[in-house]
């Protein structure tokens, strides 16, 4: 069977599904999010985050426990062009996008290249969603935000949000391809690597790790001492990026190492089951999907859990710093943890690892969702903090240090 027949056939959904699925929002969800809510009371003794934000979070889980992922995927019927068209004209800004290489295009938040001088600065930015379901426009209205913020610099400061293809239609390595076009698209229209950070959450961050690992891959090819790095084609397209690219900084917001890994077993699985906003059954099926089809030895350049760990020898060679976050309450902690000690931090000492207090599955997106202001999080304000550092060439602690975040011990920053 071919990939593409192997994913049609994942994500086919019958007319009785359909019809369930929007029986169950109709009639079932009110219900079952009464009844989480009422409960709620009880969890919620100590709970450090505002009303709002946690009936947000308890909407998000009775999506998850009553609907699987092709079902999720039938009713958010848009994608991430329609989303970014539709939050541009609630913002009353204009929509500016550019068609790039592979298909992909890039979204532009901020003003964009086209008043760009010599050292403007970009965050660019991959969106999550398993692989599966397109950006939501909550990302665009925290990326406008942070702008604001990373502005007063007196920097000039654009988003530039890739529109990738979704495992629906396209396979490993089309959204790596798309990301490698989007680089070289950043530095045609004038910008210098060394003003280019890539950001992420979620499948949107193990996409920044699938770049990452590539361009380090390429370079311990092209030198003699790669001898010890077999790796296997994985069909990636070939770009005319400089040899000695060196990306200014990297930032992965609860980074979705272990897709298709049977390693899922990790003890946040067990314990976050309740308090995440994510089913360990989303993730298998996401990573199911998105790994149809594609030979076992090519996972490895997506599955960072099964990564041979002497891949990320030289990684600061190819990006100068790494921020990662993750959620002391989410599926992947242990996970995410284990990939970012173990690989990325073992080799590259300017590796920030931020472990969440209360924190779930991508959870600083979550305010804006909630009409709340993003700068009321703590970690926002770090992760704002690490950017407007990297961005001005700076060294980290120059904001006052307004957080208290339990820093994780492999922490290299300050
Ligand atoms: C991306 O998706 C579009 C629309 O679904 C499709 O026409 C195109 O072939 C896809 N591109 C790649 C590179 O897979």
């Amino acid at each position: 069977m071919s990939s593409k027949e192997a994913r049609q056939q994942l994500l086919a959904l019958s007319w009785t599904k359909k019809a369930l699925t929007l029986s169950y929002v109709v009639f079932v969800f009110p219900l079952a999010f009464l009844w989480k809510l009422a409960k709620s009371p009880v969890q919620l003794r100590g709970y450090p985050k505002p009303w709002r934000r946690k009936i947000r979070e308890i909407l998000l889980q009775a999506i998850r426990d009553g609907l699987d992922v092709t079902q999720m995927r039938f009713l958010l019927k848009g994608n991430t062009k329609t989303a970014y068209e539709a939050w541009a004209k609630s913002k009353d800004v204009d929509p500016r996008e550019d068609v790039i290489a592979h298909g992909g295009r890039i979204l532009w938040v901020g003003k964009g290249p086209k008043d760009s001088e010599e050292d403007s600065k970009v965050v660019l930015y991959f969106h999550g969603g398993g692989y599966l379901l397109p950006m939501q426009e909550w990302s665009l209205d925290y990326w406008s935000t942070a702008i604001k913020v990373l502005e007063k610099s007196k920097k000039h400061v654009s988003v530039a949000a890739l529109a990738y293809n979704l495992s629906g239609e396209s396979t490993y390595p089309v959204q790596l391809n798309q990301a490698l076009a989007a680089i070289e698209h950043l530095l045609k229209v004038g910008y210098k690597p060394s003003n280019i950070v890539l950001a992420g959450d979620s499948a949107g961050a193990n996409l920044v790790f699938q770049v990452l690992l590539h361009l380090n891959l390429l370079r311990l090819r092209s030198t003699s001492s790669a001898s010890d790095v077999d790796v296997a084609e994985t069909g990636v397209a070939t770009f005319e990026l400089p040899a000695d690219l060196k990306l200014r900084g990297a930032l992965g917001i609860s980074p979705w190492f272990p897709v298709h890994s049977k390693k899922a077993a990790a003890k946040s699985y067990q314990e976050n089951r309740g308090s995440d906003i994510i089913s360990p059954e989303a993730l298998r099926d996401f990573a199911r999907i998105y790994a149809a089809g594609v030979p076992e030895s090519h996972k490895p350049h997506f599955d960072f859990t099964t990564t041979p760990k002497e891949w990320f020898k030289g990684l600061d060679g190819v990006v100068d710093r790494i921020l990662i976050t993750v959620g002391e309450k989410e599926l992947l902690r242990d996970d995410i943890l284990e990939v970012a000690r173990g690989k990325v931090a073992e080799y590259h000492p300017d590796t920030t690892i931020i472990l969440q207090e209360f924190g779930v599955h991508d959870d600083v997106f979550y305010d804006a969702a909630a009409g709340l202001d993003p700068l009321t999080t703590k970690l926002t304000l770090e992760i704002l903090e690490w950017l407007e550092a990297v961005l001005n060439q700076g060294t980290l602690g120059r904001w006052p240090r307004l957080l208290s975040l339990k820093r994780d011990k492999a922490s290299h920053s300050d």
